[in-house]
């Protein structure tokens, strides 16, 4: 059985090419399956309708400015429990925090601040849905889930 989750590599992984690839090598490492990925440029429109719950929040415009200042990366991850390897992957949301508590994770190693993060990945399989209907209006979640 397999699990589906929505990743986001930031501006800032996407900014290089080296550290992409290093990213993908890790992801791979941990046999979690790209099933799918595509560029995003963003509109502040874009990212204020992903970004809905966060809005009123004191990072809010900081998070929006990040996420449009540059492409970045969705993918559609599997796994038999996708959901929680990649957020295990990729560690706690604060970089500082993941240094100390968890220094091999991907934020750990690339992260930048609190807000630039570098990478996101969906909390439930409810938001998993969500997230991936998202940026892949196109795909089918069945079809995803029979890739092996
Ligand atoms: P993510 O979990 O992908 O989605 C919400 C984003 O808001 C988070 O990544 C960070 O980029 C940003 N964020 C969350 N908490 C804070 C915070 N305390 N300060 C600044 N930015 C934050």
């Amino acid at each position: 059985k397999r699990q589906l989750t929505l990743a986001l590599l930031k501006p800032d992984i996407c900014a290089s090419q080296k550290l992409q690839v290093r990213v993908h090598e890790a992801i791979e490492a941990q046999n979690i399956k790209i099933v799918s990925q595509r560029p995003v440029l963003w509109t502040k429109e874009e990212a204020g309708a992903f970004y809905a719950e966060h809005k009123g929040k004191f990072f809010y415009d900081r998070l929006c400015g990040y996420m449009t200042s540059g492409p970045f990366q969705a993918l559609v991850l599997s796994s038999p429990d996708a959901i929680k390897e990649w957020r295990a992957l990729i560690g706690p949301t604060h970089p500082c925090r993941a240094r100390i508590h968890q220094p091999t994770t991907l934020r750990a190693l690339y992260g930048l601040s609190d807000t630039r993060n570098s990478f996101h990945g969906s909390d439930s399989d409810e938001t998993a849905k969500n997230e991936i209907a998202f940026f892949f209006p196109e795909l089918s979640i069945d079809n995803l889930l029979k890739v092996q």
